[in-house]
């Protein structure tokens, strides 16, 4: 992400990724309690995180930030916002946090934020998500975002090893 938007929240500072960002990433692409829906497998490495912000780095069109929780000034997460390949027209959105940081509201608040941005600063009105049926926590922060349930599908993990039923959200500003 070339751009530099740093937005406050009550109790996160969002920013751009950085390669500084590599060892907080890695502590919960790490760990398969964090990775079990996501499209990539759990990291057993840290050079494949390292390899992931460097092409967030030089992605022009997904805008990823680094959610920093201002009381311990520590990175807890991170969450996306970019063009959707499939849904044409809608931006989609992504985020995972450390397991440690679950049920505290952190990423509604910050995926709020963060839609909140791409609406007013780059003019985003479409937004969809999708989630494991088996991941309803990921849905929560959709409903409470203003995304609405729009259609079952499946999605399948990026290596090809598992597949998973799924709920496919959207939302319309005005
Ligand atoms: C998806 C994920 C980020 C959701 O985490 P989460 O902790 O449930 O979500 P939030 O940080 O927004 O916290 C919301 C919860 O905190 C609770 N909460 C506690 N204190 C709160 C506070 N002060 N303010 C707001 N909410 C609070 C809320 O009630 C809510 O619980 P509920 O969903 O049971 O109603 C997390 O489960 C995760 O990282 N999963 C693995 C990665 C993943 O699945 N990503 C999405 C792929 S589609």
């Amino acid at each position: 992400m070339n751009k530099e938007p740093i937005i406050h929240t009550d109790r996160l500072i969002l920013r751009p990724i950085t390669l500084d960002d590599a060892d907080a990433c890695f502590s919960w692409n790490s760990d398969e309690r964090v990775t079990k829906y996501m499209s990539y497998s759990t990291i057993t490495d840290i050079s494949q995180t390292i390899d992931w912000i460097m092409s967030t780095l030089v992605d022009e069109s997904e805008w990823n930030f680094a959610f920093v929780l201002k009381k311990e000034n520590k990175v807890i997460g991170t969450g996306s916002i970019g063009p959707n390949s499939k849904m044409i027209g809608y931006w989609g959105i992504g985020y995972n946090l450390h397991y440690d940081y679950w049920n505290k509201g952190y990423c509604t608040e910050a995926m709020k934020a963060i839609i909140d941005f791409a609406y007013k600063k780059l003019g985003v009105k479409k937004i969809c998500a999708s989630h494991a049926v088996d991941n309803p926590r990921s849905g929560n922060v959709m409903e409470k975002c203003g995304l609405k349930f729009d259609h079952y599908g499946e999605y399948m993990k990026l290596d090809g090893s598992k597949t998973f039923k799924a709920k496919y959200y959207k939302m319309e500003l005005e």
